[in-house]
């Protein structure tokens, strides 16, 4: 028997969903959707779809056991909530709350139901960050101590929903929450101990459209999160750190390397002194070629795909969803300070 699934909220994520639970997924079908928008439907109609035209006609509806909430991220709380409390299960698109608080009222929600509450944090499975994730697993490289991860793009406008606070616009709440949910799930299990962040509005008026925050953990590892909506000479998506040696990830396309100590060869420091224009320096002096090895960035497997075999898995009671809701709420906790150092204009100690 197919598992049944409706959306709520049927813009261009949306339809993201649909179209692949349609090309890989025949055990699960859309039963309907729900949009506050005509339009939304129409197009829902146009594909297919049946549209409902309450999310009541969702809740009451007994054949269908999961719900996607993928409406602007204000309405992913009371959605959800509702969905829970009417016997479903739910995913709800990133960022799952505008903050921690509203998190935990769903997670309460969640146990008082018993049913399983997800979130849809897809970028644990972009090639990128499988291959940063194997370079470590496999020995590569080790004991990293500073990751820069960025993204940055020059279209500068908060497009729609976006751009306002009350919807829970910003970068924050949409690549930051990724970029911090890839983050804690490579460090795991380690805590984080202070959190720093500068936020711009350098367009929008109402919420970040380019930010930094620098994350510390208890080993001393400085992670580093960067989105920028401004950036006309685009940084590279990874640069990587570690005691032997340094990792560039320079974009999704996973063009880079590795550059680290060949094993046999020691640096002998030259006698003469390497000069710059405007003076000497023998520290900044390049190192000779020979006493380094350069490795191509190794292969992964694994894909977006496995988000919904354990959706399905969960459904037929056979594993518990990959996104747990402890690791979102880790996730929402670093959010709310990250919007506080920004506030206070200062570094914020914790332990998360
Ligand atoms: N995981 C990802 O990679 C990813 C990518 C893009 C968007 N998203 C998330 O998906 C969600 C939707 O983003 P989008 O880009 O599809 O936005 P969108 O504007 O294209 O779609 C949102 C839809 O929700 C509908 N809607 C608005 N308020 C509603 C309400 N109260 N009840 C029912 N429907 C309502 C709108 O009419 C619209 O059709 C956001 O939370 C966003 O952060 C996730």
């Amino acid at each position: 028997m197919k598992h049944r699934m409706a959306i709520i909220g049927y813009g261009g994520m949306a339809g993201y969903h649909h179209e692949n639970i349609n090309k890989h997924f025949p055990d699960m079908e859309i039963a309907g959707v729900y949009d506050i928008r005509e339009e939304a439907g129409q197009k829902a109609r146009e594909k297919g779809l049946a549209v409902f035209k309450s999310p009541e006609e969702i809740y009451g509806n007994k054949d269908i056991e999961l719900v996607l909430v993928a409406t602007p991220n204000d309405f992913h709380k009371p959605y959800a909530i509702a969905c829970l409390e009417a016997g479903k299960n739910v995913i709800s698109e990133k960022p799952v709350t505008l903050n921690a608080a509203e998190l935990e009222e769903i997670i309460a929600a969640s146990k008082k139901a018993g049913k399983f509450f997800t979130v849809h944090q897809n970028r644990r499975w972009d090639r990128d960050f499988l291959i940063l994730k194997k370079i470590f697993a496999d020995g590569l490289l080790h004991d990293p101590y500073v990751i820069e991860s960025r993204v940055q793009g020059s279209r500068r406008g908060l497009h729609g929903w976006r751009g306002w606070k009350q919807n829970g616009g910003g970068m924050v709440l949409d690549w930051g929450v990724h970029l911090i949910d890839q983050m804690l799930n490579f460090t795991a299990p380690k805590k984080c101990v202070a959190v720093s962040a500068v936020l711009h509005k350098v367009f929008a008026p109402e919420v970040d459209d380019n930010f930094t925050a620098s994350f510390r953990f208890e080993d001393g590892l400085n992670y580093i999160v960067n989105v920028a909506m401004n950036s006309f000479i685009v940084q590279p998506r990874w640069h990587i750190s570690a005691a032997d040696g340094t990792c560039l990830i320079q974009n999704f396309e996973c063009e880079g390397r590795i550059v680290k100590l060949a094993d046999d060869k020691t640096l002998e420091w030259a006698e003469d002194i390497v000069y710059t224009a405007a003076g000497p320096t023998r520290s900044m002096a390049p190192r000779p070629r020979e006493t380094t090895l350069e490795l191509k960035l190794p292969d992964v497997t694994g894909s977006w795909q496995d988000y919904y075999r354990n959706i399905i898995e969960a459904l037929e009671g056979k594993a518990q969803p990959i996104v747990k809701t402890a690791e979102a709420l880790r996730v929402m906790k670093l959010i709310d300070l990250v919007f506080l150092s920004d506030e206070k204009k200062c570094g914020v100690e914790c332990s998360i």
